[in-house]
């Protein structure tokens, strides 16, 4: 059965490869979406009639409602939302700048939030469709000069555990997507950088020039990203799993804070469990 997939932020990165990756599937019909579609002419030898190109930047909720409402229209549906537009933002805690973190904010958690709930009203009526949000193992491990970065994929870890449960009685389903370092523009351009001013915190400064450098030599391939996604979403709908780190940092880094995390958790359990009011 051919689906249906509209994927946020496709000029470049994982957002790129997904697009041009599913462009090439006989089973998908496409909407591609970027704040510029003139950055998706390398959809253009794909094109076949299943390609929808649309302008959309996800903090304009009138660019949302559009592009689903052009979604429906040409293809009578939406079986796959993949919230993958993002930013990411180093630098310290005390001396990040705090209305490029509200934007960045807008962009990774309201963004994401926005599309999802423009989306949902559609997926009920169909009772089918599958959420997938670009998370980070920064959502589940904090690293310094990336608190304000770990705290909105943190958010976006929060939001979607819950929503699935909301709607798990409906036919609908989340995966997060964890990755570590991927070649994407991330790193470089998508990430605005404060360096530390103070002496306290120069120790952290060689960490935000290298994540610059970093952009685009990290370990993983988004193309690899891309039809791993897919085949999840394809042939494993039934057993999704909620969370899906990608990269070997990345599940080692998750494996490693959870084992930490329980450690913690159990060798409290019984001073956690006191604080309770005595049965009566
Ligand atoms: N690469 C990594 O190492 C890594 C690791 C973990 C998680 N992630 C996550 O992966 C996702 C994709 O990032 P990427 O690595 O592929 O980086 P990327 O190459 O920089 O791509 C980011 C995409 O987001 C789009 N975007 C930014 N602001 C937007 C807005 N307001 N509305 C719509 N689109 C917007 C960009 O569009 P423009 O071209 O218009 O700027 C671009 O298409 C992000 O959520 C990121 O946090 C990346």
């Amino acid at each position: 059965m051919t689906k249906t997939w509209l994927i946020t932020g496709t000029s470049t990165g994982f957002g790129k490869s997904l697009a041009t990756f599913l462009a090439q599937k006989d089973d998908v019909n496409l909407v591609a979406t970027a704040r510029h579609t003139d950055q998706l002419g390398y959809l253009d030898q794909y094109d076949h009639g299943q390609i929808l190109k649309a302008t959309l930047d996800v903090t304009n909720r009138d660019e949302i409602a559009a592009v689903v409402k052009a979604t429906t229209d040409k293809f009578h549906g939406i079986d796959v939302l993949i919230n993958n537009a993002g930013l990411g933002y180093f630098g310290t805690f005390e001396e990040s700048d705090r209305d490029a973190v509200r934007y960045m904010f807008d962009v990774n958690v309201w963004g994401l939030i926005d599309m999802t709930r423009a989306v949902l009203p559609t997926m009920r009526a169909q009772k089918r469709g599958i959420v997938v949000n670009f998370s980070s193992i920064a959502g589940l491990a904090s690293f310094p000069t990336l608190s304000f970065y770990n705290s909105s994929k943190y958010a976006v870890e929060g939001v979607t555990e819950a929503a699935a449960q909301e709607v798990a009685g409906l036919g609908i389903k989340f995966m997060l997507i964890e990755p570590s370092g991927f070649r994407t523009d991330w790193a470089g351009r998508s990430s605005q950088k404060t360096m530390p001013k103070l002496a306290d915190y120069q120790q952290f400064a060689s960490r935000i020039e290298g994540s610059e450098e970093g952009a685009h030599h990290e370990a993983g391939d988004p193309d690899k990203a891309a039809a791993i996604i897919y085949d999840q979403v394809t042939n494993h709908a039934a057993d999704l799993p909620l969370r899906l780190p990608l990269g070997q940092w990345s599940t080692d880094t998750a494996i490693d804070k959870y084992t930490k995390t329980l450690a913690n958790f159990k060798a409290l359990h019984d001073l956690s469990a006191s604080a309770d009011q005595p049965e009566k």
